[in-house]
């Protein structure tokens, strides 16, 4: 009889991206040698609507450069992030004789590259993976970090990996046909970027509001790079969400209950735009955070034009309740990331993120909900 206790020592390489960051990098030349010189097959995966705007027209640029690439797409859409679409794909990249000498290249929004970059990391057991977001959102949050995933009946993310991507190209020129809808998503994310991380930032925002109206490209890279590197810096502090990470859920404990009570149909950002007032408030009403920078924080959200207004469905009960199912919950009491100032957030012995007493909340709650209901 054998009887050992040993170690089996398995460390996975570290997980290195290269970042491309710039304008008109798609069509370049640099691009191409990075495609030829994988020497893989190359799939791209994009929703139907990015398929037709921008994939199709890439495809038949590649060939042209003799680079051949297998497209599979799937309905745009949140609903599309689900097990059963990941299952069609890898099935689709079967067919198509894909194997371990396959990179799968994400292309589109953040659905495009948690659904893709998830598909990537089990495909025979992990291949390579190239993503080039095209959403504003994406750009300066969804593709950094390595998380990927799909929804399921249970709650939105529950199932995925750490897969973060071998080369990530953000080209800019890409936001060229992005409604507003979705400049405004993003936009909540990198104001949220400066809220936690860099009072610079956040000045730059507002000092360069005309900028950002007139679509100046100047700027709006500036801020889109900044942003970037402030998620990138988060997530190089803590990949697997320990504790710093959660900064980057500044506003989203009430962002997520009142997008799961409002059915998803308020945009992501004009959630987050609220959450981040609810809980800029609680870290007044601890003492934490001057009330002169809630109101620079309303002040910033209503320049930007965030409606800021909240419907008669949401009462402090039943957000109570939504709040209970955030990831951070702890005994099904909500956990908040809260600031000390801009830049500044509360450390809370490391975990960056706690409960608060009943009837503070409900205040400050209520007081948030009755201030804008009803308002646009
Ligand atoms: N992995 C992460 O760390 C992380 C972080 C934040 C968000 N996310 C996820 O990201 C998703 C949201 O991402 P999203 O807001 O990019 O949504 P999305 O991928 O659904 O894109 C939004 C819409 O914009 C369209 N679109 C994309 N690029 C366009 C362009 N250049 N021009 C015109 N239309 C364009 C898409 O076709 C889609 O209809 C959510 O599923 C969320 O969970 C993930």
């Amino acid at each position: 009889m054998i009887k050992r206790d040993l170690t089996l020592q398995q460390t996975p390489a570290p997980f290195v991206t290269k970042v491309h960051f710039g304008h008109e990098l798609l069509y370049s030349q640099a691009w191409m040698d990075i495609l030829n010189g994988l020497k893989l097959r190359l799939v791209t995966i994009a929703d139907s609507h990015i398929q037709a705007l921008l994939v199709d027209k890439w495809a038949a640029f590649l060939k042209k450069q003799g680079i051949s690439i297998t497209k599979l797409s799937f309905p745009a859409g949140e609903d599309s992030k689900t097990r059963e679409m990941k299952a069609r794909l890898e099935d689709e990249l079967f067919a198509h004789q894909c194997g371990k000498d396959t990179a799968i290249i994400a292309i589109g929004g953040g659905v495009a590259t948690d659904l893709a970059g998830y598909v990537a990391s089990t495909f025979c057991r992990g291949v390579p993976f190239l993503s080039i977001p095209t959403t504003l959102l994406c750009m300066v949050d969804a593709v950094i970090g390595g998380k990927t995933g799909v929804n399921t009946p249970f709650g939105k993310n529950l199932v995925g990996t750490y897969y973060p991507a071998d080369h990530i190209l953000i080209d800019t020129t890409t936001l060229s046909t992005l409604p507003d809808r979705e400049w405004r998503n993003g936009l909540a994310e990198i104001i949220k970027h400066g809220l936690i991380r860099s009072p610079k930032l956040f000045q730059k925002l507002v000092d360069g509001h005309s900028l950002w109206v007139k679509r100046d490209h100047e700027f709006l890279q500036e801020v889109i790079y900044d942003s970037f590197l402030i998620k990138k810096e988060v997530v190089e502090v803590d990949f697997q969400e320990t504790g710093y990470r959660r900064i980057l859920n500044f506003g989203h404990t009430v962002a997520h209950a009142i997008e799961l009570l409002e059915n998803y149909r308020i945009a992501h950002g004009e959630a987050v735009a609220i959450g981040m007032v609810a809980e800029a408030n609680l870290s007044h009403k601890l003492g934490l955070l001057d009330k002169a920078v809630c109101e620079q924080i309303e002040h910033v959200l209503k320049l930007y034009e965030f409606p800021l207004a909240v419907s008669d469905k949401l009462t402090f009960e039943n957000l109570l309740g939504a709040m209970m199912l955030d990831k951070k919950a702890k005994q099904a009491k909500p956990r908040f990331v809260l600031l000390e100032a801009i830049g500044s957030p509360a450390a809370f012995n490391g975990a960056y993120c706690t409960t608060i007493d009943d009837a503070l909340l409900q205040e400050v709650i209520i007081s948030t909900l009755s201030q804008y209901r009803g308002a646009s």
